[in-house]
């Protein structure tokens, strides 16, 4: 059995309000009705508390996901996979040439720790931040309860496939799965699966469309097969991808139904690189050293393909493997 140290997270009384705030380092975070301020030595950023929080939400599910989750052009994480940078005006053009960036490094239980706490006082009952808008409550108003059912739910990801004995179920309404109103037209007929005797166990497969339409939340992808490090993980998306990605790897993206619009930007700088329009079949990979944000406007599904081999950010940045995996 591993013991991890304890961490202590450093948050006020509640304020006016009814929300306490949260320092790490030199940075501060707070929140009052409508807002959540980000303060550091050179700085402070105002964000809505309906975006942060649905950024928040990715951040600390994904355990700070694959290199930058930006919460917006200002504020986010890197992941260095046992620590986390928290950032400020680091990846704007702007803050870096007026000197009025700031980053601070964290052991990831502590940063992971503080987040958490954050995100369950200040996410109010009635609001999940994994909802599309149209299907939640409210975020905003003084604090009113609590709602963490809603985010702490189980992640879905399979150590081989979902549907294999043993391993991450299907979904159905019986298991709190019901179909979502956008798919009511997804057929649910599962595959016929003929295994030879002694197989039974070792055979498997699943309608991932039914799978998909089931699923209660938006823009988070869940790891659905494995093979090697090669992860397929599919996801439903309605209304914008609460965060803007920064790749450390190159991830391609299969469109399985309906539209997506992406704003592809330079990792970096911000700089406005490409926009792309994902419709059903399409598909892209997204190169190594750009950040992108998706739009749908109707929910879709989208088929997210990562590659978790843990050198590759390194042959990436040392120059040993090209940002892209083709050259057209
Ligand atoms: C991504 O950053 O590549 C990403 C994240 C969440 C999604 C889809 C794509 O739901
Ligand atoms: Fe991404």
């Amino acid at each position: 059995m591993s013991v991890e140290a304890p961490v202590k997270v450093d948050a006020s009384q509640p304020n006016e309000q009814g929300y306490r705030s949260f320092k790490l380092g030199e940075f501060t975070f707070s929140r009052d009705e409508y807002f959540v301020y980000v303060e550091w030595p050179t700085g402070r950023h105002v964000i809505s508390a309906d975006a942060f929080l649905r950024a928040l939400q990715r951040d600390v599910a994904w355990q700070f996901f694959y290199g930058i989750v930006n919460f917006d052009g200002v504020v986010g994480t890197v992941n260095h996979y046992g620590t986390v940078d928290l950032f400020a005006g680091r990846y704007n053009d702007a803050y870096r040439k007026a000197e009025l960036d700031h980053l601070e490094n964290f052991s990831t239980p502590l940063i992971k720790a503080t987040f958490e706490e954050m995100l369950d006082d200040w996410t109010n009952e009635g609001f999940d931040p994994f909802a599309s808008p149209t299907e939640t409550g409210s975020p905003f108003g003084i604090k009113n309860g609590e709602n963490r059912a809603a985010i702490t739910r189980h992640r879905v990801t399979a150590q081989r496939m979902v549907s294999v004995p043993g391993d991450e179920p299907l979904r159905n309404d019986e298991n709190g799965h019901p179909i979502n109103r956008q798919f009511a037209d997804v057929p649910q007929d599962e595959p016929e699966i003929r295994a030879e005797p002694g197989f039974e166990k070792q055979v498997a497969s699943f309608n991932l469309f039914a799978y998909l339409s089931r699923s209660p939340v938006t823009w988070n992808p869940s790891v659905v097969s494995v093979c090697g490090d090669s992860l397929y993980c599919p996801t439903t998306e309605e209304y914008i991808l609460p965060i803007i990605h920064g790749n450390d790897r190159v991830e391609w993206f299969v469109q399985l139904s309906d539209e997506i619009y992406w704003d592809v930007e330079d990792r970096d700088s911000g700089a406005a690189r490409a926009k792309v329009v994902m419709r059903p079949g399409d598909v892209a990979a997204m190169p190594a050293d750009i950040r992108h944000q998706g739009y749908a406007p109707k929910r879709s599904m989208l088929l997210v393909w990562e590659n978790a081999d843990p050198e590759l950010p390194a042959l990436i940045s040392s120059g040993q493997l090209p940002s892209v995996p083709v050259q057209l």
